[in-house]
C-alpha cells in the first residue's frame, strides 16, 4: 500500500495553530497527540515540525496503526503508537504516566486507506461487504444494522446521522428488501436508494447514496457519541498554554466541536458582577474566527480536504469550573 497519496488535509495551518504550545520553552518535553493516526501524514509532520517534542498517537484501526508503526519507526522512541478510541485518551495518558499534554490533534472521520480498500466497505461507488467497522475486531458492522434495525431506528439514524430527508422512503424500501434476503453488499444498497428516490431527490447533492452511508458508518462506529465525550476530555488533559486543533468533515461533527469550545470560552459570570471571580471565567481562547476551510488550491489538490472545517483553542486557565 503506498502512502504517498494520502495528503494531510490543511497541515500547515493545524502546525501553526499548535506551534506556540509545542515551541515555548519548557523545562519538560512537550508532549502532542494525535487522536487519529490515520496513515501518520499529520504526526509525521509534527515529529518534523516539533523535534523537542513527544507524539502519542491512537487510532482504533489496528491496520492504520502498523503502517503508521513503520512510516514512523525512524522517530523512534519520539512517537508513542497506541490502539485505542480516542475517547479512551485520558486513561491512555493516565497509563503512560502523562498528566498534561501540549498540544492535541483530531482529524475526524475515515482515512483514505479505509476509503480506498474496498473490502471494508466505506465506500458506495465500489461493490463491498457493508461493513464499515474501523476497528474490525469489534462490534457490528452496517449490514447486520441495516438487516436488524427496527424501521424507526434505522428512520431516526438516517435522519440525525446521514441528514437525510427521505429517510422514511429510503427505509421503507430497506424493510421490504430485507425480508427477501438479508443486506449484505454494497451495491444492492446504492441501487435501492437510487431506484427509491424520487427524480428531483437525485439531481442535487452528489451520490444519493452518500447520506445512508455516512448515516450507517456514524452509527457502526458510534463515531458521535464517542466524539461527545473525546473533546472535552482532549480540552481537559491541555495544560494551560495548551492548543487543540479540530478538524471536522461534517456538520455534525463540526457543530458539536463548536459547542465544546465555545462553552468552553464563555464567560458564565450571572450579568451584573462587578469583578468576575475566576471560577467564572474562561477555560479556552478561541483560535480561530468560527471555523477555517480549506484554501480553493487544497481543495484542487485534494478533493478529500473539500469539507473540511478547522477549529482550534487554547486553555488558558487550569481549574475546573
Ligand atoms: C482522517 S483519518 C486521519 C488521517 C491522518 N491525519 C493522516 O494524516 O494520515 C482518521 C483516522 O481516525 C481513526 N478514528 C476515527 N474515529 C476514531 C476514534 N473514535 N478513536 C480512534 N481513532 C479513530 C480512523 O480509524 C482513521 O484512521
Amino acid at each position: 500500500m503506498s502512502q504517498t497519496r494520502h495528503v494531510p488535509v490543511m497541515l500547515q495551518r493545524c502546525l501553526d495553530l499548535l506551534a506556540p504550545a509545542l515551541e515555548a520553552p519548557s523545562p519538560q518535553q512537550p508532549v502532542v497527540v494525535d487522536c487519529t493516526l490515520g496513515l501518520g501524514g499529520h504526526s509525521e509532520a509534527l515529529l518534523a515540525a516539533f523535534p523537542s517534542a513527544r507524539l502519542i498517537a491512537l487510532d482504533r484501526d489496528k491496520e492504520a496503526l502498523r503502517l503508521s508503526g513503520e512510516r514512523l519507526a525512524p522517530y523512534g522512541d519520539r512517537a508513542t503508537l497506541v490502539h485505542a478510541v480516542y475517547d479512551e485518551l485520558p486513561e491512555v495518558l493516565a497509563r503512560l504516566g502523562v498528566p498534561k499534554v501540549q498540544g492535541v490533534l483530531f482529524d475526524l472521520g475515515v482515512s483514505s486507506m479505509q476509503l480506498d480498500e474496498a473490502d471494508r466497505g466505506f465506500a458506495y461507488a465500489q461493490d463491498a461487504p457493508l461493513d464499515m467497522r474501523m476497528d474490525q475486531t469489534t462490534g457490528i458492522g452496517a449490514a447486520e444494522v441495516l438487516n436488524t434495525y427496527p424501521p424507526g431506528e434505522l428512520v431516526r439514524i438516517l435522519r440525525a446521522y446521514g441528514e437525510e430527508k427521505q429517510a422514511k422512503r429510503i427505509v421503507s424500501a430497506i424493510v421490504r428488501e430485507r425480508e427477501k434476503e438479508p443486506f449484505s453488499n454494497s451495491a444492492r444498497l446504492v441501487e435501492l436508494i437510487r431506484d427509491a428516490l424520487p427524480q428531483a431527490a437525485k439531481r442535487t447533492g452528489g451520490n444519493p447514496a452518500k447520506r445512508t452511508f455516512q448515516a450507517l458508518r456514524i452509527e457502526v462506529n458510534g463515531e458521535l457519541t464517542v466524539l461527545e465525550r473525546a473533546i472535552p476530555a482532549a480540552v481537559e488533559s491541555l495544560a494551560v498554554g495548551g492548543r487543540i486543533a479540530v478538524l471536522s468533515y461534517h456538520s455534525l461533527e463540526d457543530r458539536l466541536v463548536k459547542q465544546v469550545f465555545a462553552a468552553g470560552a464563555a464567560n458564565t459570570a450571572p450579568p451584573g458582577l462587578p469583578v468576575v471571580p475566576e471560577r467564572y471565567q474562561p477555560r479556552l481562547k478561541l483560535l480561530t474566527r468560527g471555523a477555517e476551510l480549506p484554501t480553493e488550491e487544497e481543495v484542487a489538490e485534494n478533493r478529500r480536504a473539500a469539507p473540511a472545517r478547522l477549529r482550534g483553542a487554547q486553555r488558558i486557565r487550569e481549574e475546573e469550573r
